[in-house]
Order: C-alpha cells, then structure tokens, then sequence
C-alpha cells in the first residue's frame, strides 16, 4: 500500500500540512510520499492519493487543479482521494473564510472521499507587493493557524479508512 500526498504552495504554509500529512500515515504504518503537483508524472502506482491546495482568491492554485484535470480518470480510481484546502486566516472571525469555489468540481473528478478546510498562515515578510497590500485591505494580520491537531487526526481518518478497505 502506497499513498501520494501532493499539495500546492505559494509560500511553503500548505506544502507543511501535505508533509505533516506523510509523517501522520507513516506514524501508522502507511507508506506516503510527498510529491509538489508539478512533479506528479502519474498516480497509477498509488492506491490512494492525498491532494491540497492553498487557497488564493477564492480558488486552489492552478499546479493543483491541472494536476486533477490531467490525472482525472486515474485518480477516480484509486482506493481513494482526499481532499484539503488551507486558506482561512484571522481571528475572531476567519477572513477570508469559505470553501473554494471550484471545490464541487475538483470532488466530482476525483470521486473524493472527503475536502477539509485547515487554517492558513500570513508571513508579510514573505508576500509580494501585490499580495501584501490585498492582506492590508482585508486587514489580515500575520499568524498561523493552522491547527496541526486537526491536522494528524484527520489523517488518523485516511489511515483508518485505507485499513479498513483491507489494502
Ligand atoms: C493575496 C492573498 C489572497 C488570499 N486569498 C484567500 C482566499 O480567498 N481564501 C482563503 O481562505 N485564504 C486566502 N488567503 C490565505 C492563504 O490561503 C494562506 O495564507 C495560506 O496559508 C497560504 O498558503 P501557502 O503558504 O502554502 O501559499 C490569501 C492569502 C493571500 C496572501
């Protein structure tokens, strides 16, 4: 049993959660590779495949949905896809919150089992021009909430489901 965990990244905040992803499926005996979605040639050789995207203005970044759209019919299937969006930052209230908007979409080509929303994180010392002053309109300020909990539990979920599939 193999598990391809892949997952678009702007500023390396997403690629962590896809890596914590493979440490959590190792912790329980599944073999995961990382894999950035430019670098995914196939998916053939995995039985189930693990996709997240930082979110931007609504939307997963492009690497991600081209890689659904390329490998549609053999991600449909696998033993099983999951999902992940990582996007939401501020608090009290999340800002900007919500599911992507094309993630209907990306659930039906893949036949996912499942799409999570984790929290996202804001470094301005990383942003371009362009993007700090949309952060400075939203009045976003930098933190990281991502919930690393939720994180390995849900997982806990993949591994537990792929066990019980018997692969
Ligand atoms: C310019 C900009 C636009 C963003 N737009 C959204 C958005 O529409 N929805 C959302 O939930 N998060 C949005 N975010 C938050 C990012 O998704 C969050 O910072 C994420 O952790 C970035 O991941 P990355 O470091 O992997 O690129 C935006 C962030 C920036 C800088």
């Amino acid at each position: 049993m193999r598990v391809l965990v892949t997952a678009a990244s702007k500023h390396g905040a997403t690629e962590e959660i896809g890596h914590a992803v493979v440490e959590e499926l190792d912790r329980r005996g599944i073999v995961a590779d990382f894999l950035t979605p430019e670098a995914v040639k196939s998916v053939t050789e995995y039985d189930a495949v693990v996709i997240g995207s930082a979110v931007y203005a609504g939307h997963w970044l492009k690497p991600a949905t081209d890689l659904v759209e390329a490998h549609a019919d053999d991600l449909r299937s696998r033993r099983g896809v999951w999902l992940f969006s990582s996007g939401p930052v501020g608090e009290p209230e999340p800002k900007p919150e919500g599911d992507p908007a094309d993630i209907d979409e990306l659930v039906a080509a893949t036949s996912a089992k499942d799409h999570v929303v984790f929290g996202g994180r804001i470094k301005r010392d990383e942003l371009g021009f362009a993007e700090r002053a949309i952060v400075r309109a939203l009045r976003v300020a930098d933190g990281d909430h991502r919930d690393w909990v939720a994180i390995d539990a849900w997982a806990g979920t993949i591994a537990a489901s792929l066990v019980a599939s018997g692969v």
